[in-house]
């Protein structure tokens, strides 16, 4: 028995010793001819590590025997060089030696810990955040990761969904930009560096719009709805050059995603010609039994593979069914094939044929273990994402100078609640991680005191710290309070129906008003909160997010004006639950209401303002900005030209700052309605104080497709508005029209 093992072992490290010579593709297929059914059932099998879980774990496998015997592809939750380099090696005792890929959550950062993605979408800053996927990507690779579940871009309107602190908010336009920046990011030079990391668009698709924001819901939705609003940002990633997708745990329309053949076949790998891989989400295959799709595990395989997923991550269907399958004839042995082409291709383009072992070094891993420069990468990501809400009577920037400041609330001291959802417990991270008491600390002269009081737990019902809390802030010039929800209130499978500040921190708010001092209320959370006391009452409030590792120093910049924040929402804050769904760029039906009062023509509520608390791109700036208005190149242009739109920027305050120009269309009349806004463009244009510029925007004909009834994606000549300005509810506006 040992002889035939050890030749073709001889066979295929000279295939794989020769192989420089032959393309990527003649190497895969030499491989695939070597495979057996069963080991081509292995490369489409991923694994959990043993050491941490993300999903419900089945620890029923020999795991060792089984990527001895070649039955494991890939592993996820399997990081450090120590570990990938020891499961490596039991890789290469498999017949075919064929390399691990080690895939890995590393959604916003990996031992530096970068403000949710929901946060950075809110600097605008693709380059920021490019760079911010760059040094994920840079450490995780040190950690033998090859591969970054992320970015996760899926669009989503609703904030009762815990998920929306992993994307990049409610719009199409941005939201394909964040993808490629991300997508870009992590990839850096390409495939073959050893900092580079394969990204994974997911989650494909729709799973943003789970009916009701309860996590794992099902969705129904148009499929030009899907084409206009949700796809975007998943066809951006693709030609970005992310080398994976990872399907959804939603039903859409009916058909749940992983078993959906038109997401994964005629969409992805056929209209977008994706020439990646498809990875499940985790069990999702096996879910789909839940689902009511299929009525076992072996059904659940069969739906999978056909439906064009190539990796099936925990449901252990794969491993135990395609072999039968294919021999039953109802998976083809070339929907097989296809599939261990696409996941040996990205090993390959990987460079794990040829040195399995590159990303794992220890060496490199310690010197990227606690990177100065990335932190400091951090820090600024961190400030440029912070959304100045409200700021009256100037009451930030706080001066340097001010004798005694209160700092009050369940955040001000917080380590890891400032890190967010997907971040990872380091055994010695607590010091690293800048709390906002620190941050202060360093910021401030050993003139001014600092007086601290916790007030309240972030979810219970004890006011018993208010006394502790009134007395520092009656002693302060200024108070500043951060409260908020921990960094596991909003997330994957935490969806809300209430998204109001926890516990009874809206009440120590009030409290800490009563006392009539000036109040600052830094508000840290994964989704937009409903706060609407504090937004009419507190002179100043800023949204902090979750910011990451260097989270206080960020704030303090923010706080004393050594930073002039310039972030802008990314998603529309509602007034009430009531409202949700709740986004900037919506139909305007038969009756639309102009004004509150408007009885007849609304379709909004009787008992509810038309209007949200925070409109999609709002954000302040500790100066101001005026607006001209807009000159276009030509009130008509044909479909060849290019129409140019600009206005003059002018910083009409008191600081130097950066404003986020915004650019929005309507399209009046087509043969589909329209949104009443359209994101086409934004510019962030920096500006001293008193200074101005014109800035200018080109638009093509491309920016004003959009998917008619049969999904063709056209435009229409007609007539079209253009509107400019610093959010979506507060813009100038100029009338152009399209002809042939
Ligand atoms: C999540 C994915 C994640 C996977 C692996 C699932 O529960 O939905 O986003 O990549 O677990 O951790």
């Amino acid at each position: 028995m040992k002889r035939p093992i050890l030749t073709i072992a001889i066979v295929a490290t000279t295939f794989f010793s020769q192989a420089q010579k032959k393309t990527i593709d003649q190497r895969v297929d030499s491989v695939l001819k070597l495979m057996t059914l069963e080991e081509k059932a292995g490369q489409m099998n991923q694994y959990n590590g043993p050491w941490a879980a993300t999903g419900p774990l089945t620890n029923d496998d020999k795991l060792i025997d089984q990527i001895k015997e070649g039955k494991v592809g890939s592993m996820l939750n399997t990081t450090g060089a120590v570990r990938t380099r020891d499961l490596q090696q039991l890789a290469l005792q498999s017949r075919l030696k064929i390399p691990l890929l080690f895939g890995q959550d590393v959604v916003h950062g990996y031992r530096t810990i970068f403000p949710i993605p929901l946060a950075e979408a809110a600097s605008w800053n693709l380059e920021a955040m490019e760079r911010s996927a760059r040094i994920a990507a840079i450490e995780a690779s040190a950690a033998g990761v090859h591969w970054t579940f992320a970015p996760m871009v899926d669009i989503s309107r609703d904030p009762r969904w815990g998920r929306v602190m992993e994307g990049a908010g409610e719009d199409p336009f941005l939201g394909s930009l964040i993808a490629k920046a991300r997508v870009k990011g992590f990839l850096g030079k390409g495939f073959g560096n050893t900092d580079a990391v394969m990204a994974c668009a997911k989650h494909f698709a729709a799973y943003g719009a789970a009916i009701g924001g309860r996590d794992y819901n099902s969705v129904d939705m148009s499929l030009r709805q899907l084409w206009e609003t949700y796809l975007p940002p998943f066809k951006a990633a693709a030609e970005a050059g992310a080398a994976t997708f990872m399907n959804s745990f939603n039903d859409l329309n009916g058909i749940p995603a992983t078993g959906n053949g038109y997401l994964q076949r005629e969409i992805l790998k056929g209209k977008w010609n994706f020439k990646g891989f498809v990875v499940s989400d985790w069990g999702s295959v096996g879910e789909m039994i839940n689902h009511g799709f299929v009525k076992d595990n072996k059904e659940a395989a069969m739906s999978a593979a056909n439906a064009g997923s190539d990796m099936d991550m925990e449901s252990r269907a794969y491993i135990q069914n395609l072999p039968q399958l294919v021999k039953e004839g109802k998976v083809k042995l070339t929907v097989v094939d296809d599939a261990v082409r696409r996941i040996l291709k990205k090993k390959f383009e990987m460079g794990l044929f040829d040195d399995p072992f590159k990303y794992s070094s220890e060496e490199r891993e310690k010197q990227q273990w606690n990177n100065a420069d990335h932190l400091k990468a951090e820090r600024d990501m961190a400030k440029k994402s912070i959304v100045l809400l409200k700021n009256d009577r100037q009451t930030l920037p706080i001066s340097k100078q001010t004798k005694t400041i209160a700092l009050i609330g369940p955040f001000i001291k917080a380590k890891s609640d400032n890190l967010g959802f997907w971040s990872y417990d380091w055994p010695d991270d607590s010091a690293r991680i800048v709390s906002v008491w620190d941050g202060v600390k360093s910021k401030v002269g050993t003139d001014t005191k600092m007086l601290y009081a916790k007030g309240c737990n972030i979810n219970d019902t004890s006011t018993a710290g208010f006394a502790e809390a009134i007395e520092m802030a009656k002693q302060a010039d200024v108070i500043v309070m951060n409260v908020g929800e921990a960094r596991d209130m909003s997330g994957e499978a935490k969806s809300k129906s209430s998204i109001r500040l926890p516990g009874v921190q809206e009440d120590l708010i009030k409290a800490m008003q009563a006392t009539g001092k000036p109040v600052v209320v830094m508000i840290n959370a994964g989704r937009p909160l409903i706060f609407n006391w504090v937004a009419d009452n507190v002179p100043a409030i800023l949204y902090t997010w979750w910011l990451g590792t260097e989270a206080g120093n960020a704030i303090a910049d923010v706080l004393f004006g050594d930073y002039n924040p310039s972030a802008k929402l990314p998603m529309t804050f509602p007034l009430t639950e009531g409202q949700i769904p709740i986004y900037y760029n919506y139909y305007n039906t038969g009756r639309p209401a102009t004004s509150d009062s408007d009885r007849f023509y609304r379709s909004a509520y009787i008992d509810l303002s038309l209007y949200p608390k925070y409109a999609f791109g709002h954000g302040l700036s500790y100066t101001s900005f005026s607006y001209s208005d807009i000159t276009l190149s030509n009130s008509t242009i044909k479909s060849t030209e290019k129409l140019i739109a600009k206005m003059t920027l002018t910083n009409a305050g008191n600081f130097d700052g950066e404003e986020t120009v915004q650019l929005y269309i309507r399209d009046l009349f087509g043969s589909v309605v329209r949104p009443v806004k359209e994101l086409k463009g934004f510019q962030k244009v920096f500006l001293k104080k008193g200074e101005s510029k014109e800035v200018m925007f080109t638009l093509t004909v491309d920016d004003l497709r959009f998917y008619n009834d049969k999904l063709q994606y056209i435009y229409e000549p007609g007539d079209f508005k253009l509107f400019i300005g610093g959010s979506s509810d507060k813009t100038k506006e100029a009338d152009f029209k399209l002809v042939k």
